[in-house]
């Protein structure tokens, strides 16, 4: 079967790796979630002392962002692909509230964005992948045949994510979590390199009101009329 690329973007905690998760097991595709990985760079330089709560060496992130790899390694036994940052598994270290409140700054800086755009562009080369974030169908893979541009109110993405915090055992607020959902919107969209837009040919779900299911339903099925179209 033709193997496409699906690129699928949108605001913070819309289910969009819920679905591009979903889209990936159906179709035997890889997922590559690209916000793991601006996480990972994230955490870096926090660990390093680049970034805390009030200051930013932006300089001293850039240079030392060649002594910085960040992989993926498939775990079998989750599922999923767990990313590691120079060798060490970072998967339980980079969803938290801390990360969630830099991640944003990190990802503005052009040289983050060029290293890692590079390595998403290998990752996606032969096709067959499904990967998530905020410039995949504008920047990384503007040609992807399959484009989805996700949308939910605010409120309902700060629920689910307070409930997905809750679940792993953090101790958050829902207004600490609504707080950071809006301010990374706002710095994502209004970023100068690669701003979270949605590219003119995706396609908008608004999944306020659909249930995962609804949801899976409708976009397998545009993946296969694409598919099936190619062939
Ligand atoms: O899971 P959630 O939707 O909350 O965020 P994420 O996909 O883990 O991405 C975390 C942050 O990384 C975003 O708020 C963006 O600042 C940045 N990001 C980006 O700039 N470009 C991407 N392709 C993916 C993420």
């Amino acid at each position: 079967m033709t193997k496409i690329t699906i690129a699928i973007d949108g605001f913070s905690s819309t289910g969009k790796s819920t679905i591009a998760k979903q889209l990936a097991n159906a179709l035997g595709y890889v997922y590559v979630d690209s916000g793991a990985m601006y996480r990972a760079v994230t955490l870096h330089a926090m660990n390093k002392g680049f970034i805390s709560d009030d200051h930013f060496d932006v300089e001293g992130l850039i240079n030392d962002l060649p002594n910085l790899t960040i992989f993926f390694k498939f775990n079998n036994k989750l599922g999923i692909g767990e990313v590691f940052l120079n060798d060490v598994n970072v998967e339980g270290q980079i969803r938290n509230l801390e990360v969630s409140r830099k991640v944003s700054q990190v990802a503005a800086i052009s040289e983050v964005r060029v290293m890692l755009v590079k390595q998403q562009q290998r990752m996606g080369q032969f096709k067959g992948v499904v990967m998530d974030g905020r410039d995949i169908g504008t920047v990384v893979f503007p040609d992807a045949e399959l484009k989805l541009f996700m949308t939910s109110s605010a409120e309902t993405r700060a629920q689910r994510r307070y409930d997905e915090l809750i679940a792993s055992g953090d101790d958050v607020e829902f207004k600490d979590i609504l707080e950071n959902v809006v301010s990374r919107d706002h710095i994502d969209s209004t970023r100068e390199d690669s701003p979270l837009v949605k590219a003119e040919d995706a396609i908008e779900i608004d999944n306020s009101h659909l249930t995962k299911t609804e949801q899976f339903d409708q976009v397998l099925e545009m993946a296969y009329k694409i598919i099936n179209h190619i062939e």
